[in-house]
């Protein structure tokens, strides 16, 4: 039996204390999901499994054998849920406030993001006070002027219907950056593609806005910004660069497809028509374009999170 209610960041080899405190097993083996006591809370028993026999942190040591299996099937659908329900969100935000406990967990999230030489190139810039998201906004105003104008047409009217952003709306706007000479001049995976520090920062934001959706919290990305000017308005030194302005914040209610699929501007692509076997361009086995394209159909039903394919 695998250890299956300990999340892998903190499975590990286990010291005496749980088990024995459970009163089961020997306690010299793994931690058993069915040995955690009844009425113990899962992150009690998680948090007495990260006691490690000789006293080091799980940190510094592989997880467990057999805690490489992977998640149960209720853990993965909250993953899976959490991906496919994440929304970019732009004008259905509530006023209210985020409590200071979801905020610093999303924050930590985005901190664990991976990153190039684990450079951890991001900083994050809260941003509440009216004056200066007004200013912001007055940034957002100006280019999305000069954006509409590159569409032409029929295009251009639809463009100029969409709202592109919630700056006003949400309760807190988040700036993500990245110093770009964070970690030295020579960093460790950076040394031929400069930009890795960039893609770091870019996962901060996924992590951030995958664990705002698994917190409730509504979440848009604004780029029609300048970022010349933005750092301006933000008063970032030399060499931080804006990655994300983010809107955050509690949501009348997710919305089930992208705003811009729904508005008829561009719809989601059949994910067999862009994985490719060995090299560009090579068919993948039928069966895996079949299957690719079954789960798709699945996601499209809504059944998907609640099948039999997790
Ligand atoms: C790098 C990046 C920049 C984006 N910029 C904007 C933006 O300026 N305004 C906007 O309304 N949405 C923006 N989006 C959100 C996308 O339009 C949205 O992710 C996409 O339509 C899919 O919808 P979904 O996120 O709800 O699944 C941005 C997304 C990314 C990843």
């Amino acid at each position: 039996m695998q250890i299956r209610d300990v999340p892998n960041a903190v499975r590990g080899t286990v010291g005496q204390s749980p088990l024995a405190k459970a009163g089961k097993g020997s306690g010299r083996g793994e931690p058993k999901s069915e040995d955690r006591p009844e009425g113990m809370a899962r992150a009690a028993w998680t948090a007495a499994c990260v006691a490690h026999p000789k006293g080091t942190k799980m940190a510094d040591t592989l997880t467990a054998p057999g805690a490489t299996d992977c998640y149960d099937t209720e853990e993965r659908r909250a993953l899976y849920r959490t991906i496919l329900e994440r929304r970019d969100v732009r004008s259905d935000f509530r006023p209210d406030p985020i409590a200071p406990d979801r905020l610093a967990r999303v924050l930590l999230a985005a901190h664990h993001a991976p990153s190039v030489g684990f450079m951890q190139p991001w900083d994050f810039i809260l941003l509440r006070d009216e004056a200066r998201r007004r200013r912001v906004h007055a940034l957002f105003s100006g280019a999305n002027a000069e954006a509409a104008a590159m569409f032409a047409g029929a295009r251009q009217e639809s463009y100029r219907r969409m709202k592109l952003e919630g700056i006003l709306e949400a309760p807190l706007n988040i700036c993500v950056t990245c110093d770009r000479s964070r970690a030295g001049p020579v960093v460790l995976g950076r040394t031929h593609i400069r930009e890795t520090d960039l893609y770091s920062t870019v996962c901060a934001v996924q992590n951030l806005w995958l664990a705002a959706r698994a917190e409730g919290l509504g979440m848009g990305w604004v780029s029609i910004l300048d970022n010349a000017a933005l750092a301006g308005v933000l008063g970032l030194p030399e060499g931080v660069v804006p990655v994300a302005y983010l809107c955050i914040g509690h949501v009348r209610g997710f919305r089930r497809a992208p705003e811009l699929e729904a508005a008829g501007w561009r719809s989601r692509q059949p994910l067999s028509a862009h994985v490719h076997a060995e090299g560009w361009g090579g068919a993948v086995a039928p069966e895996m374009r079949g299957r690719l394209d079954r789960l798709q159909d699945t996601i499209r039903a809504g059944s998907f999170i609640d099948g039999p394919d997790i």
